[in-house]
């Protein structure tokens, strides 16, 4: 289909029905460890270097220097296309260094409040077409109140939309839960949610759990992490 956004990873987008609907919102959701950073970097790279499309991506817990020795290991060589098509955004050191009490993290003028992060990102990044945010949590901790994350988070991503960014964003679960979101809600807000399993018995699996608007591959799927890259062993 042309009308998709390709993550341009080997086997998901046929999972996906082609690739992401374009200007949507999309999830990933697995346990520590299950790939969530390098898919997300594999849909922001190769947008920049296969499709021309500019992308950003915003770490907001390794930082970007880890991350990107990381992505090197499976053949990801985030430097390989400039600044202005892939844009690093290090927002690692926020919680741990820049801001330490909770009434500073809560405040209106904190980086980590979403309508700021929504402001920044359309300041620097509105002409991105690809957006990756990694991961939500640390983003929650700015609210005390989990009614007012929903909201906030359900604004904030209308507006990526509306600026006409098609986002990955991710969110942690834990390894033997059955959960598709880490807060309950992130999963209702997106447009589609991908799921990144690894158990002792089936390995690494794979499914695309919802899809809104589009048919798409409903069972799990094995997918391979190496010095090769990511794979979905799906045709
Ligand atoms: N070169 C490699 N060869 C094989 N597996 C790798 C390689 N590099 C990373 N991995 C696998 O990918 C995982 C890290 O992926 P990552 O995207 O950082 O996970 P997450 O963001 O979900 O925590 C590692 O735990 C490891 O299992
Ligand atoms: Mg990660």
């Amino acid at each position: 289909m042309s009308d998709r956004i390709k993550t341009g990873i080997e086997g998901y987008d046929n999972l996906l029905g082609g690739g992401y609907i374009p200007e949507s919102i999309n999830l990933i959701a697995g346990c520590s460890g299950s790939g969530k950073t390098l898919f997300t970097l594999s849909y922001l790279l190769n947008g920049a270097e296969k499709f021309g499309q500019k992308a950003v991506y915003i770490t907001l817990e390794e930082t970007m220097s880890q991350i990107k020795r990381d992505c090197k290991t499976i053949g990801l060589d985030l430097d390989s296309v400039g600044e202005e098509m892939l844009a690093l955004c290090d927002m690692s050191s926020l919680r741990a260094n820049v801001i330490s009490t909770q009434d500073e993290l809560e405040s209106e003028e904190s980086p980590l409040r979403l309508d700021n992060l929504f402001e920044f990102i359309k300041i620097n990044y509105s002409d991105c077409v690809r957006v990756g945010l990694d991961s939500i949590v640390p983003l929650a901790i700015a609210y005390h109140d989990e009614q007012i994350f929903r909201s906030e988070l359900f604004r904030f991503m209308m507006a990526l939309k509306k600026m006409g960014a098609t986002t990955l964003f991710t969110t942690e679960i834990s390894y033997a839960s059955d959960d598709i979101s880490r807060f309950g809600m992130e999963d209702f807000l997106s447009d589609s949610v991908t799921l990144l399993k690894m158990t002792e018995e089936w390995g690494r699996q794979i499914k695309v759990h919802k899809m809104r608007g589009s048919d798409h591959v409903k069972n799990f799927v094995d997918y391979d992490i190496s010095s090769n890259g990511l794979k979905v062993m799906y045709k």
